[in-house]
């Protein structure tokens, strides 16, 4: 088979090194892919929402999958893109339709989803600005922190946690007004949750489905949890508080109503859901959902899934999920971001990276890193997970600290408390 990955980040260098390891797989492309999915496949100077450049190549290259690592092409449509296109059509896309990309593409829709399939979630409304003032008037009912997000897709900044009524108040105008552009025309509201947080991924066909390991990933920058929030500085799998019980009322009260939920509302998904998830009172409840993997969680889920991948993919393409079995590595896994210094606010790229040859252990996953004149370079906020596996995290965790300090380039920085709180 001929696989086309898009994306370019971590996730998809993660996915690319799992997807090349199947027998079935011929040559993988990944469009644009970073310096790192450059040594496992071929990188395709697509980007990952040009369409039209994408069905060009699909056909050139006799590409049989495509497998959508980023939210945005999904949530531009390019599931229903392909589906109606007669040159296109037989060919599966691995993520599900634009309608079921409205769980991560409005949160308002989500949201709605959840209530109407009786999956628990933070009690909330919606607001545009012509209801303002019922806004304001449901934040008085509310308690302190208030919690408003942007509806549509923010590039992960849409979610204010607001301590002040007051301000919360002056927020919410201000995002009705544009703070966010036209994904914040229409906010949520929601009632704050307290308790500790994880990611479950759900691989389905729309008809049956599989769980994935869980992880838990740790957003801000700085150690302990302070600081600005990110695109993600490490992850850890399995996550001991979800342990069986928990899982169990995740699959009962939460997947299975979701594919449930899909398949009343005539929604077609064969693709990945990411539940974030937040443990209350020893309950699963949903903060969000995502339509894809989880950066950096895939850098760990990946290590830890032995079945073969694109099995699994095409299993979810053809409807025939129900009949693969999912083997889990036991081991526990983790991983570390690298990260260019003053991330997540303004960092420099173009700084050259070194001693990746003195690496021992580890699996390193490439972010945000291009390769100019045959030097290796930072590209980016994030630029490298060094992942790890480990009897136990702990041991696993001192094999990714020990490799992230063997890796070199100018300001690097990381968390070295990742998996504290566990
Ligand atoms: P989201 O983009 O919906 O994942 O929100 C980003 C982050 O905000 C989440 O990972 C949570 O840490 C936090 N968050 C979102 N909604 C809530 C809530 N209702 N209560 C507490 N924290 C929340
Ligand atoms: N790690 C969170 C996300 O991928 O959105």
């Amino acid at each position: 088979m001929n696989i086309l990955l898009l994306g370019s980040g971590g996730r998809e260098h993660a996915l690319a090194w799992k997807i090349v390891q199947s027998k079935k797989v011929t040559k993988l492309f990944i469009a644009p892919g970073n310096g790192g999915t450059a040594s496992v496949g071929e990188n395709i100077p697509i980007k990952a929402d040009d369409f039209e450049a994408i069905k060009k190549f699909v056909i050139a290259n006799c590409v049989d999958m495509v497998v959508v690592g980023p939210e945005d092409p999904l949530v531009k449509g390019i599931y229903d893109f392909f589906k109606k296109d007669k040159e296109l059509s037989a060919i599966p896309v691995i993520g599900p339709s634009t309608a079921g990309a409205q769980l991560e593409g409005s949160k308002d829709f989500a949201k709605a989803f959840m209530v109407r399939n009786n999956i628990p979630t933070a009690r909330y409304k919606s607001f545009t600005k012509e209801t303002l003032a019922q806004g304001y008037g449901f934040l008085e009912e509310l308690e302190a922190p208030y919690v408003l997000k942007a509806d549509g897709l923010a590039a992960g900044k849409g979610v204010l946690i607001i301590n002040d009524l007051k301000e919360a108040k002056a927020e919410l105008k201000n995002m009705l007004e544009g703070k966010f552009g036209n994904a914040s025309a229409t906010v949520v509201i929601e009632e704050f949750l307290s308790g500790i947080e994880c990611s479950v991924f759900v691989l389905t066909d729309g008809k049956s489905y599989k769980i994935l390991p869980v992880a838990k990933d740790y957003k801000r920058i700085g150690e302990g949890d302070t600081g600005l929030n990110t695109g993600g500085m490490g992850a850890v799998s399995p996550v001991p508080f979800a342990d069986e019980e928990f899982m169990k009322k995740v699959e009962e009260r939460i997947v299975i109503p979701t594919i449930e939920g899909l398949q009343k509302e005539n929604i077609c998904y064969k693709g990945f859901i990411f539940l974030g998830l937040i443990k209350v009172k020893n309950q699963p409840v949903v903060i969000e959902y995502n339509v894809r993997m989880g950066d950096p969680e895939t850098e760990v889920v990946m290590l830890r899934l032995q079945s073969d991948l694109v099995e699994l993919l095409e299993g979810t393409a053809n409807g025939t999920l129900s009949g693969k079995t999912i083997e889990i590595d036991n081991r526990s896994a983790v991983t570390v971001m690298l990260v260019s210094g003053g991330y997540p606010e303004t960092y420099e790229n173009g700084k050259e990276i070194t001693g990746l040859e003195n690496v021992k252990d580890s699996i390193v996953f490439h972010a945000g890193t291009k390769i100019e004149a045959g030097k290796l370079l930072t590209n980016g906020g994030r630029v490298m997970a060094v992942s790890s596996y480990g009897k136990t995290k702990d041991e696993a965790l001192a094999r990714s600290f020990e490799n992230a300090k063997r890796i070199n380039f100018d300001k690097k920085y990381f968390r070295s408390d990742i998996g504290f709180d566990l």
